[in-house]
């Protein structure tokens, strides 16, 4: 694949090993496997949020980008649904490989783009993209073994929007099923991040993959509102705001697209007494601040039993001024840059209704650079069940801590939220790890741990925090159907 030369970067000694790292000053649509020039001519900055500095261009697909991307999709389908499984799997085995190789590239530019630290890009991002590649990969040509006795068939084109948190993962835990399974795709990446899902276009030009099995449309809400309401599209699967989740189910509640939403969420993470304090305060610190809070599932709610209450909020402070905020770039950074203005803004209105709610506020005595977008690690102590910052999901480094007494009173106050998408329980005893796994209404559960992920196990929320599943088993299921 050819790369032409013109925005090459030179990285800190920190990243020397890194090599230089290829970007082009403009990109394109991937759409039949060609890289073709937006018919509206528009095109859009994509920013590195550390400093505010434009990484390149890119462009603006409109409703008619978006139908050729369809067609593409549906004029592959049946070739790509004929091959066997054990052919499908060799492609995706293929990918798998090559993102392992260029796992240093992807994580630079993973950071570069969305200003999350290069360590969790290097250590957590890139691997699981690959190993979410290699697990479905595994599954193409053993479906009848994952649904026995049942006669399965893939849906045919899906439509997949992904959001700005985990740029190449969640494009990974979109395409590997969907592509395992048999279907094509049209997928659009998150406006501020676009260039790890364009880079993966490049790796499946080399894969050889053939054209219009996997497009990549760029753009903004009306390039995926066009993907959505395309008449031609048969599954729809989406990550992102609970508002637009909402506007996705209403546009699709007329059709027989299948759908799956995974939205926002605001997890409840419980610490009792008998836990291993200090594992649970770098429990409560992984949770909240891994990603700048820009999870879905991460523990924004802290309930502390109320005998370790002072114990744990003091390790907890001290914990969080030893956090290095900066460089994304910097292997030692802990907490990097916010991804967008917009996210920045939302995180400091969310700063002041705490205040103005009467929370006592603590926050990291740190400095932060004066270019770009960032938020120091914050908590609010003294929170209410009522008060925003404990109801609304924040999706910033901003941990509301809540007291509880009994198992009972702690159950009723974490199943208090409109979302249901994760919990975390951090006891020494089993018993009340099972007691609440069963009553905690979430879709998943850690225990003495929090924010693992591993492809085989699905991720997938309650109540508002969506429906269908994404990885495992039952994530194969969203992108089949079933005829018996
Ligand atoms: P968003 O829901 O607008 O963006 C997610 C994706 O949906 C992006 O690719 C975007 O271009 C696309 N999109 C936007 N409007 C659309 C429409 N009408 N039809 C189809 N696709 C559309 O999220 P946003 O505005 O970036 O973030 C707002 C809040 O959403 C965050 O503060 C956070 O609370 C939540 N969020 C949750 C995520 C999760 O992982 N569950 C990820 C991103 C945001
Ligand atoms: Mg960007």
């Amino acid at each position: 694949m050819a790369v032409k030369n013109k925005n090459v970067f030179d990285f800190s000694p920190a990243l020397e090993s890194a090599g230089h790292i290829q970007l082009k000053d403009q990109y394109e649509l991937f759409i039949n496997g060609k890289w073709t020039k937006p018919k509206s001519g528009k095109y859009f900055k994509t920013i590195n949020p550390s400093n505010e500095k434009v990484i390149a261009q890119v462009a603006e697909a409109s409703k008619t980008d978006v139908d050729a991307a369809v067609s593409a999709a549906e004029k592959a389908f049946n070739g790509w649904s004929s091959l066997s499984g054990k052919e499908r799997g060799k492609y995706l085995f293929r990918l798998a490989r090559l993102i392992q190789e260029k796992a240093r590239e992807l994580s630079v530019i993973e950071t570069l783009d969305g200003g999350k630290p290069i360590r969790e890009s290097r250590d957590i991002d890139i691997p699981l993209a690959a190993a979410h590649f290699f697990y479905h990969a595994g599954w193409a040509d053993k479906l009848e073994y994952a649904f026995p006795n049942r006669k399965t068939e893939p849906l045919g084109v899906a439509g997949q929007i992904i959001p700005w948190n985990f740029p190449l993962l969640m494009a990974a835990w979109k395409l590997a099923p969907a592509l395992a399974c048999g279907n094509t795709v049209v997928l659009k990446p998150a406006e501020t991040t676009p260039l790890t899902a364009l880079k993966l276009a490049e790796i499946i030009e080399e894969a050889e993959f053939p054209p219009g099995v996997v497009n990549i449309v760029t753009g903004a809400g009306a390039t995926g509102a066009a993907i959505v309401n395309h008449p031609k599209v048969n599954k729809i699967a989406f990550t992102g705001s609970t508002e637009v989740g909402k506007i996705i189910q209403r546009a699709t509640a007329n059709t027989d697209k299948k759908l799956t939403l995974e939205l926002g969420g605001k997890a409840a993470n419980i610490i009792f007494e008998d836990a291993a304090i200090n594992q649970a305060v770098e429990g409560i610190i992984n949770g909240i601040y891994f990603n700048q809070g820009h999870v879905c599932c991460a523990g924004s709610r802290l309930f502390v039993q109320e005998s370790v209450h002072d114990e744990v909020i003091q390790k907890l402070k001290a914990r969080i001024e030893n956090l290095v905020v900066g460089d994304p770039m910097d292997k030692n950074t802990d907490i990097g840059a916010i991804n967008s203005k917009s996210q920045l803004e939302t995180i400091n209105k969310y700063l002041k209704i705490g205040k103005e709610e009467g929370l006592e506020m603590f926050q990291s005595s740190c400095s932060v650079p004066s270019k770009g977008f960032w938020c120091k690690p914050t908590i609010f102590t003294g929170a209410a069940q009522s008060s925003r910052i404990v109801q609304d999901e924040i999706f910033g480094p901003v941990l509301a801590v809540q007291t509880f007494r009994t198992i009972g009173e702690v159950i009723q106050k974490a199943n208090n939220t409109p979302y249901g998408l994760s919990a975390g329980v951090w006891t020494d005893k089993g018993s009340k790890i099972f007691n609440l796994t069963q009553q905690l209404r979430a879709g998943v559960i850690w225990a003495n741990t929090f924010n693992k992920f591993d492809p085989t196990s699905p991720f997938g929320g309650y109540k508002e925090s969506g429906f269908g599943r994404e990885g495992g088993v039952h994530g194969l299921e969203s992108y089949l159907k079933f005829n018996d």
